[in-house]
């Protein structure tokens, strides 16, 4: 899948897919779901790392992950879901070179394709036209971003008429720099459905209803792996109470049974090694 084939499922009317990965075994099993694309989401900082937000991982984090989640992907490479990384925090904030070069990084260094960054202020726009110029295919995020947590917090975007105005600037001009696809997270559903409509470029929804042209979610919510999962987002099993039972029924195996206790051995002393 290459970022061109979403915008044809889009113009077909067919859904998108997209599941988040974070190694080689999680990448696993999203191909083989049949996800249309496979995101390196920086959540894996909260997920898979226990940090508090998205923002502590670094470039280096996510080239490590993103290398495992490729070498996952078991189908040749004409039919593996396009493999997209997210641009951690301050990887893109801090000038267009520096931007560029952790773009470059990613496509360089490690299998994926294309890279994720939130917002829409002047200068990421600016990158963003700069890595699309230079053949670096770029997904955008608005609404939710959770980069800007200490901002913004956890809650819905857009609410009220100038938020839902300026949303939709946004993404206009995020389609103008030439963006293959836009995340729209924690916005309302209507709101989502009308730039779904309007723009030419797929959007992709996590918590902004079923209008969009295809959805996102983090694979460890779905499967109920992380100790609480956000509204928008319930989980399709209780994947972590699953796990924990099994491995308890298997510690308490071996304490049913335990091993028998050694023999004394009474067998004459060998030499001791010499220390080197
Ligand atoms: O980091 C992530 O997993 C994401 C998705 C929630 C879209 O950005």
């Amino acid at each position: 899948m290459r970022p061109g084939d979403l915008l044809s499922r889009k113009q077909a009317g067919l859904p998108i897919a997209i599941l988040t990965a974070w190694d080689a075994l999680s990448a696993a099993m999203v191909e083989e779901a049949g996800a249309d694309a496979v995101l390196v989401g920086d959540s894996l900082a909260m997920v898979v790392l226990g940090h508090p937000t998205t923002l502590p991982v670094t470039l280096e984090e996510m080239l490590h992950h993103c290398r495992a989640v490729g070498r996952g992907l078991r189908r040749p490479p004409a039919h593996q879901p396009l493999l997209i990384c997210d641009l951690p925090f301050l990887s893109y904030q801090c000038g267009p070179d520096q931007a560029m070069a952790a773009a470059g990084r990613v496509l360089k260094d490690s299998p994926a394709a294309a890279v994720k960054l939130e917002g829409a202020e002047p200068e990421t726009l600016a990158v963003m036209d700069r890595l699309v110029r230079h053949g670096i295919p770029v997904m955008g995020h608005l609404g939710l971003t959770p980069q800007a947590v200490h901002q913004l917090g956890y809650r819905q975007q857009a609410n009220d008429p100038a938020s839902q105005e300026q949303l939709k600037r946004r993404a206009r001009q995020l389609q103008e720099v030439g963006c293959f696809a836009l995340v729209l997270e924690h916005v309302p559903s209507d709101l989502a459905t009308e730039l779904s409509r309007q723009l030419l470029l797929p959007v992709i929804g996590i918590g902004a209803g079923d209008g969009c042209d295809g959805q996102v979610r983090v694979t460890a919510d779905l499967l109920g792996l992380t100790h609480r999962q956000p509204p928008f987002s319930p989980p399709l099993i209780d994947g972590r109470g699953l796990s924990v039972e099994a491995l308890r029924g298997w510690v308490a195996g071996l304490n049913a049974s335990p091993a028998a206790p050694p023999t004394p051995d009474t067998s004459p002393a060998a030499p001791a090694a010499p220390h080197c």
